[in-house]
């Protein structure tokens, strides 16, 4: 590495986590009784739940039961754009609802809370991105979904995890040389499966970051049978441990179809009540993240993706506060990374949705 590199490298921001928000419980009646009235201000603000697996299981069962979008990153980008609702109600963290407003400017976009981000999105800040492809002109530049408007607008394509692999395939079959922001772990994963040129920005997710390779490995020695599925999001040990890697969407289809009866799962684990859904009965275990023995249990849930509650959720239905909102010039460029992706997807039939049940 330049000496260059190593200067800039020191230059990112190092990115300060929140603790869990702690919701107060509810009883089963009362629980019941704020869902019926989320519905009821759904219905009349005429807006639909937009929900990624990750955010508490009440949430996605309240965006199911009122025909709203539970899913991963690339299919809650598509779907706002394909229902007739004037206001998306985004169920994730703020970049998921960037997206859904720059695709959809006409719109209103809320969300339960405008403070739950993410730590690749924070650790690429916009101006410092920018002097960084400043430096690479002769690269094309592709961006992790997770990013804020402001970087996808100096970006040549967004990609999710879900189609990261194709679209770098598909431009290194171009000669395209890459410069990919922000997650290191997916940009060295796509490295390594496609070989193309890729220049990395050094960002991480530190729900994914904890995962550990070594505890892993003793975890699967317990459990021979399981099949290990990992987000691509986590460490190069971890990944090499893996029958199936994937988006949220891949992970959860894998639960369905393959034979198995356990899985041990290196993602966030707000992701298990759609496995459960899809695949009742079988074993899900957590993958550890830390600690001396395979047994240490796992703390894998996003502390930003913790902030979306029913209490929260049926606020900002009643206000109508906390509305997504992009500078215009910023949408303009933006949206073309965006809907390079999404046209991408629909040419080679890709898609983040789960079949119908
Ligand atoms: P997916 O696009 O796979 O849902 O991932 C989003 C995310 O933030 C993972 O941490
Ligand atoms: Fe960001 Fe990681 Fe949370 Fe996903 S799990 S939103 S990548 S911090």
């Amino acid at each position: 590495m330049t000496t260059q590199a190593i200067e800039f490298r020191k230059r990112i921001p190092h990115v300060s986590v929140p603790a869990h928000p702690v919701w107060p419980s509810l009883t089963a009646h009362e629980k019941d009784a704020l869902k019926q009235r989320i519905k009821d201000l759904l219905k009349a603000r005429n807006a639909v739940l937009v929900a990624h697996y990750y955010v508490d299981g009440d949430l996605q069962e309240l965006a199911e039961e009122t025909g709203g979008c539970v899913a991963d990153s690339l299919e809650m980008a598509r779907y706002g754009t394909t229902t007739d609702a004037e206001t998306l109600v985004v169920c994730g963290v703020r970049f998921m609802g960037e997206t859904a407003k720059i695709l959809n400017p006409e719109k209103r976009v809320l969300m339960p809370d405008l403070g739950a981000t993410c730590s690749l999105d924070e650790g690429c800040p916009a101006d410092l991105f920018s002097e960084f492809c400043d430096q690479h002109p002769e690269r094309t530049v592709v961006v992790y979904a997770n990013t804020s408007a402001e970087v996808k607008a100096r970006a040549d394509w967004m990609v999710t995890s879900g189609i990261a692999l194709p679209i770098v395939r598909h431009l290194h079959e171009n000669g395209e040389k890459i410069l990919w922001a922000p997650d290191r772990h997916l940009g060295h994963y796509v490295q390594q499966q496609t070989g193309a040129d890729i220049l990395l920005w050094e960002g991480s997710c530190v729900v994914h970051e904890e995962f550990k390779g070594f505890a892993l490995e003793r975890l699967k020695r317990l459990h021979p049978d399981a099949a290990i599925l990992v987000h691509p999001e986590s460490p190069e040990d971890v990944l090499r441990q893996a029958d199936v890697v994937g988006s949220t969407t891949a992970l959860i289809k894998a639960v369905a179809q393959m034979p198995n009866e356990e899985f041990i799962v290196a993602t966030d684990d707000g992701i298990f009540w759609k496995m459960h859904q899809m695949a009742p009965g079988k074993k899900l275990i957590s993958a550890p993240t830390a600690g001396a023995g395979a047994t240490c249990e796992s703390c894998a849930h996003c502390p930003w993706m913790a902030m979306n509650a029913l209490q929260n959720l049926e606020r900002v239905l009643i206000e109508c506060d906390n509305r997504i909102e992009v500078a215009e010039p910023v949408r303009r460029d933006a949206v073309k990374s965006i809907q390079r992706m999404l046209d991408f997807a629909a040419e080679h039939g890709i898609s983040g949705a789960l079949p119908r049940s």
